[in-house]
């Protein structure tokens, strides 16, 4: 049978709606030109909801890891005492970028599949008896599908030492998570185009407080394309240090009208709704779950089958016959798990198609009929919702 349209569901890259695609194949305009400037002024603002600040957002033209470079280098100088804790593959990431330029780097280790335990990790900063500068931290840990509170750790760490710098890696879930850096307590926040806010790849955003505005023009360390002042100072003027990707700032705008359409706080529910629903049919097909309920991520969930061959033919027979791309896991959790990414815009039913055809493959391998089991655990959930 031929299943003629692809269905992307990998934790990033997603797939683009047809309002977004439409605007980014708009006749190119020159950078430095005032068709620009009405552009990149409407996307700054229009970032501003989706990030729950009052600034405007900063957009570099390069992936998500540029951004969790930029609010390194741009927050911290050389010698300065930084924390980064580390739950898997992107933790990793921001470690490496601060083992690249930082003297004084501290590492907490998070069981990967577990969330953050404030408690304890505030325990452990109290125990390294210096004076921190940073504590950097992914909001949702991509590599494993947990969401980490945040919110609780921003109000621990101000108040345990209020000069500490809050920095978030939002590049997996922001567009679908309630944040809000005043009310969080978070002093950068980042992410990337391709994931919940649904563009191509190619962007990175900045959001910050003003407390981290001005931390950025007073630290030394050595930077140039990343130098967030450079940005700032040309977002005064509605422009970018360097040549944009005009196209995808026009892909912001259209974004920003999909989600002002939809309602910031539908789109929130619609993710949680699916998250909720699809962990539902997976526990049907008896298909462990990485995560425990309370951290599951709203865009992504990780599952461990029942042994690698299933693993391998899972996701290789989504893919050659049902067309759907899912991901594997990264890290040693590779060949352990897979992931399905539920972000951006997907429906409860493009998801349904998933569940449905893992009911088949399940079914299959194990030659044991779950024909009807996992759709009528995810349609409970979803019956609720729509
Ligand atoms: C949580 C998180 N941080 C950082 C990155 C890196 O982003 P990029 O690949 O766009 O550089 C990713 C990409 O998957 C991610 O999921």
């Amino acid at each position: 049978m031929n299943y003629y349209n692809a269905l992307l569901l990998t934790p990033g890259p997603t797939p683009v709606a047809q309002e977004i695609l439409h605007a980014t194949q708009q006749p190119m305009v020159g950078h430095r030109s005032t068709d620009f400037e009405a552009i990149a002024e409407e996307a700054f603002q229009a970032l501003k909801p989706t990030f729950g600040t009052k600034n405007n957002v900063m957009i570099l033209t390069s992936s998500g890891t540029s951004a969790l470079e930029a609010s390194m280098l741009n927050i911290a100088n050389p010698d300065d005492e930084i924390v980064i804790i580390v739950s898997g593959a992107f933790g990793n990431r921001f470690k490496q970028i601060a083992e690249t330029y930082y003297n004084n780097v501290h590492i907490y280790d998070v069981e990967w599949g577990q969330a953050v335990d404030v408690d304890a990790f505030m325990d452990y900063l109290q125990s390294l008896n210096t004076s921190i500068t940073a504590v950097f931290s992914q909001y949702c840990e991509t590599s494993t599908a947990v969401l980490h509170p945040v919110n609780e750790l921003g109000h621990a760490l101000k108040q345990f030492d209020d000069s500490i710098y809050f920095i978030v890696d939002g590049v997996s879930c922001i567009g679908a998570v309630d944040v809000d850096l005043e009310r969080d307590d978070i002093d950068v926040l980042v992410s990337g185009s391709q994931k919940a806010i649904m563009l191509p790849p190619g962007l990175a955003f900045v959001a910050y407080n003003d407390r981290a505005k001005e931390r950025f023009s007073e630290v030394t360390t050595p930077r140039f394309y990343l130098d967030l002042n450079k940005y700032l100072t040309s977002l005064s003027k509605n422009s970018t240090p360097f040549t944009p990707n005009v196209s995808l700032f026009r892909g912001v705008n259209a974004y920003a009208k999909l989600i002002e359409r939809e309602g910031l706080e539908n789109v929130i529910s619609r993710h949680y709704a699916i998250r909720d629903a699809l962990r539902q049919a997976l526990k049907a097909l008896e298909l462990e779950l990485l995560v425990q309920d309370e951290y599951a991520s709203p865009t992504v969930t990780a599952f461990v089958p029942q042994s690698k061959e299933e693993l391998n033919y899972l996701k290789g027979e989504l893919k050659s016959r049902f067309n759907i791309t899912i991901a594997g896991g990264q890290g040693h959790l590779k060949g352990e798990i897979l992931r399905i990414g539920h972000m951006g815009q997907i429906s409860p039913f493009d998801i349904l198609h998933v569940v449905s055809a893992l009911e088949i493959l399940v079914s299959d391998f194990r030659q044991k009929s779950y024909i009807g089991t996992a759709i009528t655990q995810y349609m409970e959930v979803i019956k609720a919702y729509v």
